[in-house]
């Protein structure tokens, strides 16, 4: 019987379907892809994973706008194929949570489609946040309030018979409507999803936008131009985001969980400050949430030390276990992160196609390397993102024709530069539009499997992003035989991070260098990263092992992490 407390300390690998394996070539990663490494996977040594969101859906958000929460889009297989790759995972070991997307669903979504049928103050339009917009005739949005995808929250409906109507609120893009969840019947439809996939068999959610799914719609007048979910205090009264009322939600999803054994676990997507954030993780709630501090420290100790610290406080107070990330489907990878000079404006850089600043190549891998078996040895539960143990880097520099997130698509501006007229072969002044986001597509370049091939294995026809060149020599083919490998790496630290589990406590370890992260766990597995510093001069023990080469006389060098067993 599995230990209820599994996900506790668990090592869960996140897959993004459309870009993980290509079963039928048609250049979208599928259900079967998965099914097909279930051994790759196993031989990663996880605990589980996470499916992004695999649903019908249009794909205005990468599938986070979902069109129908109980099925599986056709483009990526059956609900039968869903059912076999999750006995394939099951078998070889791997539970398996799915992403659950509660805060907004697609515009092609039926209940969406109907409110658009029905008239201002229908049941169907109440499962919506619709509102008359301002002005004489409606023409202006009801207020001033701002979408993450840029420009505003709100989006003018047309009527069935053509004239203008009502406004609708979507927190992320127009095609991602978000759901009233003051309403008891989208509550209960949630559950139902809840209990259509633990029936399957899924061990686990994730649950998207977790603190922004109830708003005070009573405040409609007051101005909320900007966001910024780490600002918004701790009473949880906040018009929009990590209100109190939204954990009356999750306890009542608890209560779902709890019906099955052993009980389904969760893990909040709640992008507030980790005091807030840890109240999602309560046992009574989700019992997890997303630890994101690192997503956005550079490589530099102290502020390793401090993030570990705080968090596992914070963690503990709620009655869960700490999490760590270093890398998702969101976020500019780490190899590429940890390789430019510190403080590198990402978006800039990446607006640039990777020109703007040198990435040094052999660094970020090494730091990538360093960084992630320090985590592998936290107390806690770790989440790995496809590709992080092939070491692989951000693409920088997809063409603008191939840019899928609407991240991309939304944040433009208009300027007048000079324009080139080819005609007839002056430049003049013109208004050009001009992007200001790259957007997340970098990240979610499918996987090369095979050193050569069309995909490099990924499937037999295209990739629905492009693939550089220099996947090949980063290819699980290519990794697979080399003993010094990223792969090798995350398979031997995942495997010895099983072995040597422990309690959830751990100590520090003082050292002199400021550089060196150290700790222990109480059965006297101990990790030493050094960041920057000097060359460090390991204490007595047995190296288990260690991201990077070690120095004659147990010395650590700078960006390396060992794992040992202290005498
Ligand atoms: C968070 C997801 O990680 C991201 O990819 C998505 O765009 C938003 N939520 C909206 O669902």
């Amino acid at each position: 019987m599995t230990d209820s407390n599994w996900w506790r300390q668990a090592a869960i690998y996140q897959i993004y379907p459309r870009s993980f394996k290509d079963s039928n070539g048609d250049g979208l990663g599928d259900i079967n892809g998965i099914t097909s490494q279930a051994e790759y996977l196993k031989s990663l040594n996880l605990d589980a994973v996470w499916l992004s969101p695999f649903y019908p859906s249009p794909l205005a958000d990468g599938g986070y706008d979902v069109a129908d929460y109980r099925n599986v889009d056709p483009r990526l297989g059956t609900l039968k194929d869903f059912d076999r790759m999750l006995k394939a995972l099951h078998r070889v070991g791997v539970k398996v949570f799915v992403d659950i997307v509660p805060n907004h669903s697609s515009n092609q979504h039926e209940w969406f489609q109907e409110a658009l049928k029905s008239a201002p103050g229908s049941p169907a339009r109440y499962r919506y946040i619709f509102r008359d917009g301002k002005g004489k005739n409606g023409e202006l949005p009801p207020n001033d309030w701002v979408s993450y995808f840029a420009p505003s929250a709100w989006t003018r409906t047309t009527n069935p018979d053509g004239t203008p109507g009502q406004w609708y609120l979507h927190l992320f893009a127009p095609e991602q409507p978000d759901f009233n969840w003051d309403n008891r019947e989208v509550q209960l439809d949630f559950m139902k999803t809840l209990r259509f996939w633990s029936d399957r068999g899924v061990d686990g959610f994730r649950i998207d936008v977790a603190h922004a799914m109830k708003k005070d719609m009573s405040r409609i007048n007051a101005s909320y131009p900007k966001i910024d979910t780490f600002k918004v205090g701790n009473k949880g009264t906040d018009i929009l985001f990590d209100r109190n009322e939204t954990h009356e939600i999750f306890r009542e999803w608890r209560t779902v969980f709890n019906e099955y054994n052993p009980p389904r676990v969760a893990v909040a997507e709640a992008y507030v400050a980790a005091p807030r954030r840890v109240l999602y993780a309560r046992p009574e709630e989700l019992g997890q949430a997303f630890n994101f501090d690192m997503l956005d420290l550079d490589f530099k100790a102290a502020a390793f030390k401090k993030t570990i610290d705080t968090n596992i406080k914070y963690a503990k107070e709620a009655g869960s276990s700490s999490t760590w990330v270093l890398n998702n489907h969101d976020r500019v990878r780490t190899a590429t992160k940890y390789g430019l000079p510190d403080g590198t404006n990402l978006n800039e850089w990446l607006l640039s196609d990777g020109t703007s600043k040198k990435l040094n190549v052999e660094l970020g891998l090494q730091r990538a390397r360093a960084a992630v078996m320090m985590l592998l040895a936290l107390p806690g539960c770790t989440y790995i993102y496809q590709g992080e143990e092939l070491g692989l880097r951000e693409v920088a520099d997809l063409k603008h024709e191939d840019l899928q997130d609407p991240i991309w698509f939304r944040n433009v501006v208009k300027k007048i530069q000079p324009v080139f007229m080819k005609r007839e072969g002056k430049t003049i002044k013109g208004v050009a539009v001009v992007h200001t986001e790259k957007g997340r597509d970098g990240c979610r370049v499918p996987l090369p499997w095979t050193r050569s091939g069309k995909s490099f294995g990924f499937g037999s026809g295209g990739s629905h992003l492009p693939q550089p060149s220099w996947f090949a020599e980063l290819s699980v083919e290519m990794q697979s035989a080399d003993n010094n490998s990223t792969l090798t790496m995350y398979r031997s630290a995942l495997a010895l991070r099983q072995k040597w589990q422990t309690t959830e406590d751990l100590e520090w370890i003082r050292t002199s260098n400021l550089e060196v992260v150290a700790f222990k766990r109480l059965n006297g597995w101990a990790s030493f990263t050094n960041f920057r510093g000097v060359d460090f001069a390991l204490p007595k023990g047995r190296v288990l092992m260690s991201s990077g080469p070690i120095k004659s006389g147990n010395k650590l060098p700078k960006a390396t992490t060992a794992w040992m067993v202290l005498e």
